[in-house]
């Protein structure tokens, strides 16, 4: 356990928190979603607040996490820079200072990762990233929440990664160290994800190029957008390059008959993947959203409460 001596604990990648503390938080994410199925009022933020800076455009994390604010008694603010001194320029460090001393945590979604380290590093109070262009780790623990409550453990098992090399993927191989799977990476030339980040996790991470070979097997066959926020000008270009990286009905029956489908989500039918293949019954793309709720909550309760 962290002590408060030492400063805030931050999540800014998987890889702040050990691989028992993630699975405690996943498990725990299961219990919350539990309680509030049981109508059970737990209030352990009564009082107190999460800011949340946004960048880039959100439905799911900022529904998520104010909700949880709600259900835990505490409060969410929304800030964006359209309406606050950071799209004026005060530099994060400051706003970082500033903040900090006024709510209890912070989550943040910006576009340069080094911004987040800035901010987190003059930071009081626990600092969330609710996606960079480096990494999505909130969306993780949803997603190995939702493969734990459909399918049970996960070490041992493949993951199949298809498409772009982008934020959701860097988080996938930092999942395969934490959770102890394989992932295989299916994406075009020229999209690979950081080699840094697959050298780190020393043969967790394997680019196999060919979207088919990689399935073969898969328990999990993961994808996201072709295009990220902030990419929307290479739209056509990276169409072109991710033509054959959609996951499709023959793609899904080379993987193993239990795989599981997953997608951060927002999706684009026809594009990444097949409207049959997000809309089949292995398809857990809904639980996968709703469990952004159960499983940031019991992120929250963990940095918030010790
Ligand atoms: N998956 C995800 O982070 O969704 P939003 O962009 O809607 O928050
Ligand atoms: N890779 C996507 C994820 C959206 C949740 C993006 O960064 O836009």
């Amino acid at each position: 356990m962290a002590n408060k001596d030492l400063g805030p604990r931050h999540f800014l990648t998987l890889l702040d928190l050990s691989s028992v503390e993630l699975r405690q938080v996943i498990s725990r994410a299961t219990e919350l979603k539990q309680m509030i199925r049981d109508g059970e009022i737990y209030q352990p933020l009564l009082g107190m607040t999460l800011g949340m800076i946004f960048d880039k455009s959100s439905t799911r994390t900022r529904v998520s996490f104010e909700t949880g604010m709600n259900q835990f008694g505490g409060a969410a603010i929304f800030l964006s820079p359209r309406d606050t001194q950071l799209g004026r320029g005060e530099p994060i460090e400051d706003a970082a200072r500033v903040l900090s001393r006024m709510v209890d945590a912070i989550m943040i979604r910006t576009f340069d990762h080094a911004q987040l380290e800035s901010f987190a590093a003059h930071s009081l109070v626990p600092v969330i990233n609710g996606l960079t262009d480096l990494y999505h780790p909130c969306q993780l623990l949803a997603d190995m929440q939702t493969y734990a409550e459909h399918r049970g453990e996960i070490g041992g098992k493949t993951v199949t990664w298809v498409g772009d090399g982008n934020n959701m993927c860097h988080s996938y191989i930092n999942a395969a160290r934490r959770f102890g799977f394989k992932l295989r990476i299916a994406c075009p030339e020229g999209y690979d994800p950081d080699p840094e980040i697959v050298r780190a996790a020393n043969g967790a991470a394997e680019i196999v190029r060919n979207p088919m070979d990689a399935a073969e097997g898969s328990h999990l066959v993961v994808t996201d957008v072709w295009a990220s926020m902030g990419q929307e000008e290479e739209q056509a270009i990276r169409a072109n390059a991710f033509a054959d990286y959609q996951v499709t009905t023959k793609m899904m029956a080379q993987a193993d008959p239990d795989a599981l489908f997953m997608h951060c989500l927002p999706a684009h039918r026809g594009e990444e993947v097949e409207a049959a293949v997000i809309d089949a019954k292995d398809s857990v793309v809904w639980d996968e959203a709703g469990n952004r709720l159960h499983a940031q909550k019991a992120l929250l309760e963990f940095l918030m409460t010790r």
